[in-house]
């Protein structure tokens, strides 16, 4: 039992934090899951249990543990070590020559809450597709193994570490490159809004003027269990309709995609 008298707040993160699949999440993160945590009628080791299990559920319950202890293997091995890319594995191909279809020349792909999606990078060039890949994400354990691999095989691809609920950080990683922009945000959507409800609309909004075309994606079934759930995001499908302009949208295995753009720009 840990005597709650004698733990800072301070003293209470780096517990937390002391977990290796926790170690390397921005520090804003976890003190905004711990605030929603941090009241006077729980013990010490309530919260800290709490804050470690919603933390999990936002960031690292895809991850596999092997992918935080590994520096380096090929990229199919690492694609099929997070839950999301293995689903999506085999349709690589597929999925990104609909995402950017209709689009030419130098396109910059910003992928946020990218796990380690960058490994898919050579399916992008598969397709006839010049692309510079901008990883975003938050476990800091995915970001080095990306940019490992990156300097190794020698792609124009770059990955970086932080928050999606830093929206002045995510707005500056868009200014970066030159070219045509494409924002990613594959299975993402349902991490920030356990914390913070709305919070896609709120980014979407802010994001989507900055940009040509947006990709977002969601599973069309649960982790594991196979049961239909999130199978129709209502709610999401509404909003982008009513504010940008729907370009495509289609279903690869368990992984439904709609492509928009702000009104006007129809690329
Ligand atoms: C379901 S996974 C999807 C990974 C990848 N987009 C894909 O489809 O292959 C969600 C990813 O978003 C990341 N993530 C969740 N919340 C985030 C945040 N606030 N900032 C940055 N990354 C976040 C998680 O760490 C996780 O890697």
């Amino acid at each position: 039992m840990i005597n709650k008298e004698k733990l800072s707040k301070e003293e209470v993160i780096e517990k937390i934090i002391s977990k290796k699949e926790f170690s390397q999440l921005p520090l804003a993160d976890v003190e905004l899951v711990y605030s929603k945590f941090d009241s006077e009628d729980l013990l010490v080791e309530e919260k800290i249990k709490l804050t470690r299990e919603m933390l999990m559920k936002m960031y690292t319950v895809f991850v596999s543990e092997k992918l935080l202890n590994i520096k380096d293997n090929d990229s199919s091995w690492f694609l099929k070590k997070h839950s999301s890319t293995r689903e999506r594995f085999g349709f690589e191909d597929s999925v990104y020559h609909r995402c950017l279809e209709g689009l030419g020349g130098r396109l910059n792909v910003y992928d946020l809450g990218c796990g380690v999606n960058g490994f898919s990078y050579d399916s992008f060039l598969g397709v006839g597709f010049e692309v510079k890949y901008f990883g975003f994400e938050a476990v800091g354990q995915l970001v080095d193994l990306q940019n490992n691999w990156f300097e190794k095989e020698k792609k124009d691809a770059e990955c970086f570490h932080g928050s999606l609920f830093d929206l002045e950080g995510v707005k500056k990683l868009l200014t970066l490159g030159g070219g045509k922009r494409v924002v990613f945000l594959f299975k993402t959507l349902d991490s920030l809004e356990m914390l913070k409800r709305n919070y896609s609309k709120e980014l979407l909004k802010e994001i989507v003027p900055l940009v040509d075309r947006v990709v977002v994606s969601w599973a069309t079934k649960s982790l594991g269990a196979g049961k239909q759930i999130f199978a129709n995001k209502k709610w999401l499908k509404e909003f982008i309709e009513e504010n940008f302009k729907v370009i495509d949208e289609f279903e690869f295995g368990v992984e439904k995609y709609l492509v928009f753009g702000r009104e006007g720009k129809h690329l």
